[in-house]
């Protein structure tokens, strides 16, 4: 089947994508102190080069105290973090890509096998991380008010760089999925509620007061998912129309392009039809969306973090929905991490030079 339609070009507010193909936002852990430093600019160049449509960085965390769990993870605030992000986006223009950074606050998260621990305690909606572990304490409304200004700063920093599009990762189980869930959001305040509707006012304002810094011409994404590291399996709207009471808040706070985080593309999102998440996202709110998960690969990335490997396999039901309208763009995770040629080779049609995934591919910044 022909990959045509995944290499027509594609342009909505400060983006101009030459292909509909994004890396996916992958954490590395390669930038000591939270400074990404020129290997990680040479990394992320290597995939524009290698004609990657638009880059999504991986999470690169906001200026709260305990916004992450890992030293090595970059920061998106500081002088010296953000000198190291206008390094990383001078050198993805000159290998003629487009990018936007991941912004990410962690919430209230487990321990980093490394034994770092933030100063601060974890940060959340509860004590929670699921319900199962409880490693950190509940926000104030103070609290709230200024890590919103924080992702607001994070974005206005994004644009002022000259990055081309910000992504708010509002998935995986994250500080704003916190807030999404009612197995970490158990507030009674305006923070709270019952229904999910309720439960996404955190992450609307988030949204809000990222396009109140970007302006209305810059492309703002949020990532979502139904899933949780926690609970595979888990949906966090059963319903179509519950579905629609997430999203529409969060479009009608400014959001531009929804991505949709999947473990498999191919996987319907409810009974009775064969749309993927992307697919009713994108049917539910009229906007673009990015579907991702296994794209060209035969295992999830659950699978990979546990040392699985994976083989290469076709693009013919990806192609095929995408065809079909089902989605605007596709995010390409660990193909991408493991070959800064994988677009090219599948323009190219070179798809005997595809090489699977192992991980092997994470202990490094894979340059050729
Ligand atoms: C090493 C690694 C790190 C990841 N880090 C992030 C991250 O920082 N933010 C995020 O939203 N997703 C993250 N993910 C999930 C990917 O963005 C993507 O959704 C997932 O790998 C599925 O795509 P794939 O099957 O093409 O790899 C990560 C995945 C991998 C493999």
């Amino acid at each position: 089947m022909s990959t045509e339609s995944l290499f027509r070009p594609f342009s909505l507010k400060s983006l101009n994508i030459k292909n509909r193909i994004v890396m996916a936002p992958m954490t590395r852990s390669f930038s000591p102190n939270g400074i990404p430093g020129e290997n990680v600019a040479a990394y992320y160049r290597k995939r524009a080069e290698g004609e990657v449509g638009l880059i999504l960085s991986e999470g690169t965390v906001i200026d709260r105290v305990s916004s992450s769990n890992d030293a090595n993870v970059p920061h998106f605030y500081g002088a010296e973090s953000l000198a190291g992000w206008q390094n990383v986006i001078n050198e993805v223009h000159a290998g003629g890509g487009q990018m936007g950074p991941q912004i990410w606050h962690m919430g209230v998260m487990y321990n980093h096998h490394s034994g770092w621990v933030p100063p601060q305690p974890f940060e959340g909606p509860s004590e929670f991380n699921n319900p199962d572990l409880k490693n950190g304490v509940a926000m104030t409304e103070k609290d709230i008010e200024d890590t919103i200004i924080a992702y607001g700063k994070a974005a206005a920093d994004a644009k002022r760089l000259g990055f081309d599009t910000v992504e708010i990762h509002g998935a995986h189980g994250y500080l704003i999925d916190q807030f999404f869930w009612e197995g970490t959001n158990n507030r009674t305040d305006a923070w709270g509620g019952k229904t999910l509707a309720e439960r996404t006012r955190f992450g609307a304002e988030v949204v809000k007061e990222v396009r109140r810094q970007v302006g209305e011409d810059f492309a703002v994404i949020i990532r979502l998912s139904q899933f949780k590291p926690s609970a595979y399996d888990f949906k966090l709207a059963g319903t179509p129309q519950e579905m629609e009471a997430w999203l529409n808040p969060l479009v009608d706070a400014g959001a531009d392009i929804l991505h949709c985080s999947q473990r498999r593309f191919w996987e319907p999102e409810f009974e009775g039809s064969d749309l993927n998440f992307a697919g009713w996202a994108k049917k539910l709110t009229g906007k673009a969306t990015i579907t991702v998960g296994s794209v060209g690969l035969s295992g999830d990335f659950f699978g990979a973090f546990r040392g699985e490997n994976s083989e290469a396999t076709s693009l013919d039901e990806l192609t095929r929905r995408m065809e079909r309208g089902d989605f605007d763009l596709v995010a390409v995770g660990r193909p991408i991490l493991a070959d800064p040629s994988w677009v090219k080779k599948i323009k190219d049609n070179r798809t005997s030079e595809l090489k699977g995934f192992s991980k092997e591919a994470l202990g490094e910044l894979i340059l050729e």
